[in-house]
């Protein structure tokens, strides 16, 4: 079969890996893709968004199958588009992928049923939002509504920073459009854990669990970025913390989604953190996180492509999910200045011997050369029967690459590890 994935970043070139090892798929397409997928696959300059050139690509080269991979394409109707002229897909349509692509709807969507979240209010002006800041408990927490790239969400320690950021968002449109409406809800604590989960509306398969460490530098310090590495599983996410989530979140929200006649199917990302008062959600996500993926998806050892099949023909109950009995580290490599200003075009080398464990994010090809091409460019994931051997493992392969530019924490998965000995 020919599938196509829309997309091009460390994610996407993940999921191309584990679908190439799939026997019913002859040909994967990258839609745009990158320098470093198309090792893995053919790339095709047609950008995420463009969804009328990605159908007009689907038809044109009888693709049997989609994947979309981004929030981007997803909110825009992608999947509709493509089902429309009879292409099946895995991801979920333009009305189920709101739960992403808006705050103010999954917040709606908790309170409406009962799922655990911190509590909020929405506000559509600026006035308002400052007048309820005048009393609203401090630390608080402000999110733009609409997708802002991971970067809508301001954690204010003081009034005057939330007041201030009231001000960027609403007034002087720090994310566009994204922020006509805002978000402001109680600052919660306590461990953080992504879970992935397959679903086809009428069962959930939550992936293995994985932690994402979003801050630039060393003890989470410095900015907020799209995530400087990950590792898989979360060792704060117990069985019992499992199954209390299947019952309180995972399944509720499936169910909620039904009863909005928004049914989801494809992967939904619970980000969640573990309160002294029980799980709650943090964020919902309408696909594979990034970099969480470049952990998890090595460790499926199921066939990803039956999986996504029976998401579409809602036959997962059906399917085997299976994940092996390991960890895996992923270190992001990103260039120096991430996420501020920092600068392309610095070759890139990587040993033949770890080429299978490198997810590339950002790069393109001049020549035979791989040139860096973006604020994130690498993730190098290593699996290992431990946590300690995994993270030993991905830091040794990040030292044999050759990239003159790269910054990378020196610290991804030290935070679990104490976790997991100080039991
Ligand atoms: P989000 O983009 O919604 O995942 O938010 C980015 C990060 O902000 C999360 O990973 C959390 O670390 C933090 N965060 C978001 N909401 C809250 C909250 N209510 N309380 C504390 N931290 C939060
Ligand atoms: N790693 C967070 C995300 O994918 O949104």
């Amino acid at each position: 079969m020919k599938v196509m994935v829309v997309g091009g970043g460390g994610r996407e070139h993940a999921i191309i890996k584990k679908l190439k090892e799939s026997k019913k798929i002859t040909e994967i397409y990258a839609l745009p893709g990158n320098g470093g997928i198309s090792a893995d696959a053919i790339c095709v300059a047609i950008g995420a968004k463009d969804i009328e050139g990605i159908v007009k690509f689907a038809l044109e080269n009888k693709i049997d199958y989609a994947v979309v991979a981004p929030d981007d394409p997803l909110v825009l109707g992608c999947v509709d588009a493509l089902n429309e002229v009879g292409i099946p897909c895995f991801g979920p349509n333009k009305a189920a992928a709101i739960i992403e692509g808006s705050k103010v709807f999954s917040k709606n969507l908790m309170k409406k049923y009962g799922i655990p979240t911190a509590s909020y209010e929405v506000f559509t002006s600026p006035e308002k939002a400052i007048e309820f800041l005048e009393t609203a408990p401090i630390p608080t927490v402000i999110k733009a509504d609409g997708l802002a790239l991971g970067k809508g969400v301001v954690i204010a320690f003081t009034k005057e920073e939330a007041i201030d950021a009231v001000k960027s968002i609403m007034e002087d449109k720090k994310f566009g459009d994204s922020g006509n409406n805002i978000v402001i809800e109680e600052f919660l604590t306590g461990p953080e854990v992504s879970v992935l989960a397959f679903t086809d509306g009428k069962v959930v398969k939550p992936m293995v669990s994985s932690m994402d460490h979003k801050r630039a530098l060393d003890f989470d310090k410095g900015l907020n970025t799209g995530g400087m590495g990950t590792i898989a599983p979360n060792p704060y996410y117990t069985d019992g913390i499992a199954s209390e989530c299947m019952e309180k979140i995972f399944l509720p929200t499936i169910n909620a989604m039904n009863s909005e006649g928004r049914t989801f199917k494809g992967c939904l990302y619970f980000g969640l953190m573990l309160t002294p008062n029980g799980p709650k959600v943090i964020e919902y996500n309408c696909r594979f996180g990034d970099p969480e993926t470049q952990v998890v998806l090595p460790l499926l050892e199921s066939d990803l492509f039956e999986i996504m099949q029976a998401t579409t023909n809602e036959t997962l109950s059906e399917c085997e999910v299976k994940f092996a009995s390991k960890s895996a580290c992923c270190v992001i490599i990103a260039s120096k200045g991430y996420p501020e200003k920092y600068e392309n075009g610095f070759e890139i080398v990587i040993p033949n011997e770890i080429a299978d464990s490198v997810y590339v994010a950002g790069a393109k090809l001049s020549g035979d050369a791989l040139l860096s091409a973006g604020g994130r460019v690498l993730g190098v994931t290593a699996i290992a029967d431990t946590l300690k051997g995994a993270i030993e493992e991905a830091y040794s392969r990040v030292k044999m690459i050759k990239f003159d530019n790269a910054f990378y924490r020196s610290d991804i998965g030290q935070r679990a590890l104490k976790a997991t000995e100080d039991r």
